[in-house]
């Protein structure tokens, strides 16, 4: 990389031309420009290695699951759950059977909405979460407070995006019995001091459910030491494939939860007057699943776990200290997020065009960036903007992205500053 003289060493150290390499369409043009892909948080792009894990369970492994008698499913069955023992290595929890496989974040928050807060949550029993929650992180307990007349209450973050403790601290109640929140915001990318909420949260009597989509890519995430009742992830987000995700759950609380979904694969027995469910965490996943899917997360796992991760952190430490400063370089720019602990994430917008142009032009140019209210129009509103202009990156993200985002928002000038 023609940058790397000016790198930290730490950073220099991680070899990101060797992690791009891997990425097929990090190779392709866009407009006729070389991509320059600041959309991770979005979805991340995704390896070889998992592209062909999908492409061969589909070529030469592929049967239904837990179903036939016949080798081939016994092959497919025995790869899609030896990756039930890759996610718990992955995120360190204590038992294979603590992972249920879901559709992603949004499906393992929903899970713990029907089945848990349904189950024991009444009126005037409060859920906490904060006020730079994802949509998903909202809407399920929105449902539930419709449905149970539970009260939701939301911790506010400050001018920088960062959670205000004593707040956090004052809405924690005797009612608390959860608390739902980010480890780290789409929309702001502030890092949430989970260190500090997940043991106030216990000693206020309340359980913790931890959504993790943005955090797992970036920061080191063991649900045991982090203290997390429940934890939430996409496989997409982790350069695996789409509708892929688990949901931990602590072995003792998955067991008394009932099912959410009913259907095939999550009972022992059926007959027309009683169904006895089968264990956790199969009586959560009923319906064929993702097969070929979540095999290609297991690749995905295995291809993450397999990075210098201490140099990915610098790496991706000095994409956003690069992209801080060079964007604060671009006239009329204002940082939206500007939270001391912060993840791959910056989100800004310019006082002269709509974030929805700037994303349109930076297009043309090659430049891939979301733009829109992120699904967290609460924090849109916190700072008063109907959208931003976000660029999130990933392992495979360099500084050249970043100079040409810059050069991209030059164009932007030249038409509507
Ligand atoms: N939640 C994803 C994002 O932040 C889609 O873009």
């Amino acid at each position: 990389m023609p940058d790397t003289a000016s790198r930290p060493n730490d950073a220099a150290r991680f070899d990101v031309a060797a992690v791009r390499d891997q990425f097929p369409i990090l190779k392709e043009p866009s407009h006729g420009k070389p991509l320059a892909f600041l959309d991770s948080a979005a979805s991340a792009q995704k390896p070889q290695a998992v592209i062909d894990a999908v492409n061969e369970t589909y070529a030469h492994r592929y049967a239904n699951v837990h179903r036939g008698v016949y080798e081939l499913s016994e092959r497919t069955s025995a790869a899609y759950e030896a990756v039930r023992g890759k996610t718990k290595s992955l995120i360190n929890a204590a038992d294979d059977d603590e992972i249920v496989f879901t559709s992603g974040t949004t499906d393992g928050i929903n899970l713990v909405a029907q089945s848990w807060g349904r189950a024991n949550l009444g009126p005037g029993d409060e859920v906490l979460i904060t006020e730079m929650e994802h949509h998903s992180n909202i809407v399920p307990w929105q449902m539930l407070r419709d449905e149970k007349g539970i009260v939701l209450k939301v911790a506010p973050f400050d001018e920088d995006g960062v959670l205000i403790m004593e707040e956090f601290e004052r809405l924690l109640s005797e009612r608390t019995r959860l608390v739902a929140v980010a480890q780290v915001s789409n929309a702001l990318g502030t890092i949430l001091p989970l260190d500090k909420i997940i043991p106030m949260a216990h000693a206020a009597g309340a359980l913790v459910l931890v959504d993790g989509a943005q955090g797992i890519p970036h920061l080191p995430t063991d649900v045991r030491a982090m203290g997390a009742d429940f934890y939430a992830f996409s496989g997409h987000k982790l350069y695996g494939p789409t509708g892929t995700g688990a949901l931990y759950g602590r072995g003792e609380l998955l067991a008394e939860l009932p099912p959410w979904k009913g259907g095939g694969d999550m009972i022992l027995s059926v007959t027309f007057e009683k169904t006895e469910y089968a264990a956790p965490p199969h009586k959560f996943e009923a319906g064929t699943p993702n097969i070929a899917g979540t095999i290609g997360l297991g690749a995905a796992i295995d291809w993450f776990a397999a990075l210098d991760h201490e140099g990915l952190a610098a790496h991706e430490a000095d994409l956003l200290a690069y992209g801080t400063e060079r964007l604060l370089e671009v006239p009329g720019v204002r940082l939206i997020g500007t939270a001391p602990d912060k993840a791959a994430v910056i989100s800004f917008v310019l006082d002269y065009a709509h974030p929805h142009d700037v994303g349109t032009i930076l297009d043309q140019q090659g430049v891939a960036v979301r733009t829109g209210h992120h699904c967290a129009q609460p924090v849109m509103d916190h700072f008063d903007v109907a959208a931003t202009v976000r660029a999130s990156f990933g392992a495979y993200s360099s500084r050249d992205d970043i100079d040409a985002l810059i050069a991209a928002l030059d164009e932007v000038r030249e038409l509507f500053g």
